[in-house]
Order: structure tokens, then sequence, then C-alpha cells
């Protein structure tokens, strides 16, 4: 039977990190995947992570199973960082989940089960996956408006002209912060106007929060899924730990559910049966991880400052890169990639000019322009530069 599989196409993304992998070229610069790297490209296991590690070493005396849905300890750390401390607990179910994708799977599914003729909103750009995953479901989804591409900004008024056609019950996908691939975020006025917006229409928003502390801080980049999580009676969030806490491979996601508190004991029932038809259990060593890193000040001190030296490097970056674009292009023309935030910044250079920049200089980034600031280091970022003006950007 498996002689009637038919190939499918790769993701491009990882399809990418293949390429830079093979390519011998020993100055080759890595913007692809989104994983963070120091100033020598080493993507260390943060010392709050090593800390716990040892300490649970020590004492883990057993790897039996956990609860279904993960520990009710991983699911109170992962809900007050994203919610804050007063979050309504009442109203909240929480899923471990593998990794934030598994989150977003979940997510899916949970929406189909609960209203299966809904219709996904997704911006247009987004991270390839949430596509390439609802196509898998075979769940309609629609794309609205998000990114103007002259501008390299938010296009707000196209968003919310788009989002008009919301119906009762659709889901609506918004990036919590750092949006992927484009950088370009929304403010908390537009939050603001998105929540009346989907509140008006009765739609659910689902916040997809990859990168919160890598962009204007913890607390700051959470801004955005509070005040939605404030305005509206139903709301999914799909966490990941991978790029905060650096522990990309430990697979270390949460998906949160706010419902009316009449609903939470069959919402958090139907997200451990979710967990038990798919996979049953999360893994379990990154959930106790962070629980152990967020609920100790010491390691939550320590974890704090270095996820602000990481997250500050890259605004270094981002500052330097648009300062040597403004010199070399003589105008302001870069300047948004220092306004952007997170990781990612879409530069807006056709494909064209991204594989010149792959076979002239080794430089990797996604077909879409989108560059992995973390992948630079004040070395490379003049070479960067000189690579953008010369491939006509
Ligand atoms: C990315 O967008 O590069 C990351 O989220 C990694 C991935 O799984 O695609």
């Amino acid at each position: 039977m498996f002689n009637s599989l038919k190939a499918q196409a790769p993701d491009k993304i990882l399809a990418l990190m293949g390429q830079f992998r093979a390519d011998p070229r020993t100055d080759k610069i890595d913007l692809g995947v989104g994983v963070y790297k120091d100033a020598e490209g080493r993507t260390p296991v943060m010392r709050a992570i090593k800390s716990a590690e040892k300490q649970l070493w020590e004492t883990e005396t057993t790897k039996t199973y956990t609860a279904l849905a993960g520990e009710p300890a991983f699911h109170a750390a992962m809900a007050e960082m994203v919610l804050g401390a007063g979050y309504p607990a009442d109203r909240l179910s929480c899923l471990a989940t593998v990794g934030g994708t598994g989150a977003c799977r979940q997510a899916f599914e949970l929406a189909r089960l609960a209203n299966p003729g809904c219709t996904v909103w997704v911006s247009d750009p987004t991270w390839p996956n949430h596509l390439s995953i609802l196509a898998f479901m075979k769940q309609d989804y629609k794309l609205y408006r998000y990114f103007d591409n002259d501008a390299r900004a938010v296009a707000f008024d196209a968003m919310m002209e788009d989002l008009q056609a919301i119906k009762a019950g659709d889901v609506v996908l918004l990036h919590g912060c750092c949006h992927n691939p484009t950088g370009a975020n929304l403010t908390l006025d537009q939050w603001a106007a998105v929540a009346d917006l989907l509140e008006a229409k009765g739609a659910v928003p689902m916040i997809d929060l990859a990168y919160q502390g890598f962009g204007d801080g913890l607390e700051e980049d959470a801004a955005g899924t509070r005040l939605i999580a404030a305005r509206l009676p139903e709301v999914m969030i799909a966490a990941s730990c991978s790029k905060n806490f650096g522990i990309y491979r430990e697979r270390t996601g949460c998906l949160m559910v706010l419902s009316d508190a009449a609903s939470k004991e069959v919402t958090q029932g139907t997200l451990a049966y979710l967990n038990r038809q798919n996979y049953s259990f999360s893994p379990d060593h990154g959930a106790r991880l962070v629980t152990m890193v967020l609920t100790d000040p010491t390691l939550r001190a320590e974890w704090m400052t270095e996820l602000e030296e990481v997250r500050k490097g890259m605004l270094g970056l981002r500052e330097q890169l648009a300062a040597e674009l403004r010199q070399l292009s003589n105008s302001d023309r870069f300047d948004f990639v220092a306004r952007h935030r997170g990781m990612f910044s879409r530069l807006g250079a056709s494909p064209e000019a991204v594989e010149k920049m792959r076979v002239d200089n080794a430089i990797y980034m996604v077909g879409d322009s989108r560059l992995n600031i973390a992948g630079l280091n004040a070395k490379t970022v003049p070479i960067l530069a000189r690579a953008i003006i010369a491939a006509g950007v």
C-alpha cells in the first residue's frame, strides 16, 4: 500500500535548515529557522534550566505517568506567566501539549469539536505550519490581510476590513507578540479594537504566543493577550516554552482555554480527551523544568536575567542592522528593522533577491525574506547589510 503514497512538499523552514547544513562554505550565515543563537552561533541551554535539571536529577524519584492534561502546577505557572497573577482560575482550562505546535493543533481540534462548521481566520502572512496543519485537518480557513509590504508594518485598516466578514463561532488566530514571519505587531489600541470587533461578532480569539519575552519584555509581550482575555468570554491561547526557555527539543507547550465557569469542567475534560486520542500524555520533562524555574524565586530571577540578555541582544542587532542599512542606502527605508520586534523581520525582498543572497553570500533566509535576527552577530550584520543592498532590495 505504501507505493500509493504521494511525496509531501517539504516544510519550507525545515528544508532550509537542511540546505544550510549541506552548504560547505565556512562563512555561511543562517537566518532561517527560528532558533535563538548567541554571538558565537550557539544555542545554549539556559543557566536556570541547567540548574533546574540538576535539582530535578537529584530529587526526582519516579518517571511514572503524570496527569493526562499535565501537572496542575505547570498549568498554574503558565497561566500566571501568560495571564498575570489575577487570572480567572474558575474559567480557565489548561492542557500540557507537545510544544507550541501541539497547543495550536489541539486548539484547532477543540474548535472543531465545539463548532464543526467554523472557519479559522489566519493572518496573511503567518507561520506556514499554521496553514499546513489546517489544510491537513481539512479545516476551513480564510486569510485576513495583515502586512503592508511597502511600509513593512501592520496593515491594520485592511485587517479590520477583512475581519468584518467573521461569523459568530469563527476562530480568529492572532500572534500574541513578535509576529512570525513579519516582526510587525499590533499596538495596544489596535488589540482593543480587535477585541471590540470579535466581541461584537461573537468570534473566538486564538492567540499563538510563541515568543513571550523576546519582544518588549515578559510582561509587555503578554499585554495584548491579557487585554483579549479580560474582554472576551471565550479565548484559546497556545503558549510555547521552546524559545523563551530555550528548550526546543523538550517539546513543551500549554493550551489555555477560557470559557464560562459552567463549561469549565467539560472543557477541561475535552482537552484531556484530545491528548489521549492524539498521543496520550505530553512530555513532562520540559514542563517540570518550566514549573521549577517559574516558581522558585532564585531560578526565576536567573532566568529573567538571561531572557533579558537574549532580548536586548536581539534589539541591539536590530539597531545595528538598521544603522548599517541607513548608511549604505542613504535613506531611512530600512528603519522598520529597528521597529519590528522578536526574532523575525520580513525584509520585503523578492524571492530572486533572497536566492541571490544565498548564492552570492551564503546568507540563508526563508524565501518570503523572513530573517532571524538572532542568527546575526556584530560581525555578520555589515555583511548582511552589504548583501541586501547588492541584491537590490
Ligand atoms: C520558525 O518559525 O522558524 C520556528 O517556529 C520553528 C518551526 O518549527 O518552524
